[in-house]
This record gives C-alpha cells, structure tokens and sequence, in this order.
C-alpha cells in the first residue's frame, strides 16, 4: 500500500469515511484514526499495527456533548469528569453502544470516550462525522509515536494516510478511567492526574499493581487488557535507574545511552545522553529518545526513573513497561 502523506483535515476525514487508515495528531501522542462504525476498517487497524485482537480501542469524538454517539448512557460520575477535562487527555470507559463495531471494544461490553484538545484532531472529527476508533500510532509494542517521522518509520506502507503536522505536546497517553461501575477507577495513569481527577471526584481510586496480579493470578477478567500486553519498549535494553548512576564504568557508558532530569559526574561518557530540564519536557521527549536510541542502535539505554509528582507518576509507569517490569 502507497502511504500518502497529507495536511489536509479534509482529505484526513474523507478517507476515514471511506474506511482508510489515517494517522493524525492529537495533544498526547499520534492516533491511528478509523471509523468506529466499519467492522472491515477496523479489522485491518489491528493488522497494521500488529496489535493483539483482545487489546480494545479508544473511540474519539470532535465534541463531549456528543458521547452519545458512542456510549449507551453518561453516568454522573462520568458527565462530572466530562464536564472538568474534556476536550483533554482524559478517556472515559462508558458502557458501549450497539453502532460502535465489536472489534473496536474487543467484544467488552464498555467502550473507552476520548475528545482529544488538538485543533488538527477535532476538525478532523467534526468533517468526519462518525466516531473514530485510534490507538496510538505505533507497530503494537513500540514506544508511541510523538511525531509523524515515527509514525512513518512504523507504519509506512501500512496505511493509507500519514498528517504531517508538528509533534505532539504532552508525549505520553490519556489518562483512562473506568466509569462503568460505582467509582470512577484509574485503569492507565496519564496527564491528568489521580489528585485532579479525585477533586471532580472523591471516590476515584486507582487500579494499582496488586490488583492487577490478584487478577491475573485467580483468572479473573481483567478490565483494560492492553495493560497486560508489552508496550512502550525499543529494541534496546532498559534499565531503570533511580539516581544518576554515577558507578558505571566508562566502557559500559561509552557504548550506552542515557536520559533523566539530572546532571552528573560522568555524564558526558555517554555515547547519547539527554537531560530533560523539567517532567513535563521529560514526558513529551521520552518515547522519541527510546526511538533515536534504536535509530542509533544502542544495545542500552539508562533511564532515570521519573519522580512521582504530577505527569511524573504516568511517565513512571512508562517507563516501567518499556523496561519489561
Ligand atoms: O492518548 C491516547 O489515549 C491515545 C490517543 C491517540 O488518543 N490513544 C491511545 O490508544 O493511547 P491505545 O490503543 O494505544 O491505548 C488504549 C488503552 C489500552 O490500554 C486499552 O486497553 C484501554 O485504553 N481501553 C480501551 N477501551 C477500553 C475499555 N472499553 N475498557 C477498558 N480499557 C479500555
Ligand atoms: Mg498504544
């Protein structure tokens, strides 16, 4: 398949509707866009990024006052969060409606709601007119895609359409939070935070580790299932440091990469090295460095662990995943 690249949310929308596969930018990461409704469309999304049948979709619309065109109904809890940080980095788990195809939802019977706060992405939307289903624009695995170039080195040949636009700002995924049972649960930690989310909504709470292996462990459903699957990693190791590692030896540093927020003794014996001066900017640059790493064919990256404040907490489990652990 001949990729086009285009900067047209015109062009982007019609051959959504067509049932084609577009990449476009939103403020997280770049989407894969295809329309929710198309059960063929959506088939071949999962065969372009590799991505296992049972991990489901976010499905994006231009506007929160038209969640119903996904969703069945909007539970107070959830209608308060929509209210407080849509259009945002938020994704809401809804119970689903019939339109929205099966293979989007991988046969669960909620769906995840997300109104992205990107102008490309919501004119998209808005010309569209249905709703759209977009994982992250990567090959399944793969550190997100934050600028089209990477979403090219992914996914060229594979789509139909890439948007050549600027690269994305806050860097890592939404925030997903489960709205289809009593309280609101975070089921992925994103740029809006578990304090944010608990200011709109006491009750929120987080669905945390333990959890997730007692899940695992009694065979029980496990409610996000792309929280199970590997994700975020390069080809190169990680290995997550907490401080600066000041021991290593220039023969180790000398044929690694490393990245972090703080400056050290030895720093500059790094093959690749980058010291983001703020989490924010640490969380916006995290996957693109895991990128130019395999570009340069590190065996090794050393990755300083985020702090736990703010965006910091999200990066942190990112950063966890992308090293397997
Ligand atoms: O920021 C984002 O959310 C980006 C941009 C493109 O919007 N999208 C994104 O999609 O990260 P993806 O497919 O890479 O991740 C979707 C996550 C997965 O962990 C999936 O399991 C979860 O959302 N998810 C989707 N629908 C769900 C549902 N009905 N119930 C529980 N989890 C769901
Ligand atoms: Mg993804």
């Amino acid at each position: 398949m001949l990729t086009e690249y285009i900067d047209s949310t015109e062009r982007a929308a019609e051959i959504i509707r067509m049932g084609g596969l577009v990449a476009f930018p939103t403020e997280t990461v770049f989407g894969l866009g295809v329309d929710a409704t198309n059960g063929d469309a959506v088939a071949k999304l999962f065969q372009a990024k590799g991505r296992p049948s049972n991990n489901p979709l976010i499905v994006h619309l231009d506007d929160g006052r038209h969640w119903a065109r996904a969703a069945a109904e909007l539970p107070t809890v959830a209608e308060a969060l929509l209210d407080a940080f849509c259009p945002g980095p938020l994704t809401l788990v809804l119970p689903k409606r019939q339109i929205i195809s099966d293979e989007v939802t991988a046969g669960l019977a909620t769906v995840g709601v997300r109104i992205p706060d990107h102008p490309i992405a919501r004119a998209i939307l808005r010309t569209a007119a249905v709703p759209v289903a977009a994982p992250s624009a990567n090959r399944s695995g793969r550190p997100s895609g934050t600028t089209w170039q990477a979403v090219s080195e992914d996914l060229d040949g594979r789509i139909d359409a890439i948007f050549t636009a600027d690269s994305t700002t806050i860097g890592i995924e939404s925030t997903v939070v489960d709205c289809s049972s009593t309280h609101p649960v975070v089921l992925r930690p994103g740029a809006i935070t578990l304090e944010q989310l608990q200011q709109v909504v006491p009750q929120t709470r987080e669905f945390g580790p333990v959890e997730e292996r007692r899940r695992l462990v009694s065979g029980e459903p496990v409610n996000s299932p792309g929280i199970l699957h590997p994700h975020y990693q390069p080809r190169a190791e990680v290995i997550l440091v907490e401080v600066p590692p000041v021991g290593i030896s220039v023969g180790v540093s000398a044929v690694s990469a490393f990245c972090g927020t703080e400056e050290f003794e030895g720093l500059h014996e790094f093959a690749l090295a980058k010291i983001f001066g703020s989490l924010e900017d640490y969380a916006g640059g995290f996957y693109e460095f895991l990128r130019e790493v395999d570009r340069r064919a590190f065996e090794r990256v050393f990755v300083q662990t985020a702090s736990e404040d703010g965006i910091g907490l999200a990066l942190r489990d990112r950063q966890r995943r992308a090293a397997g652990t």
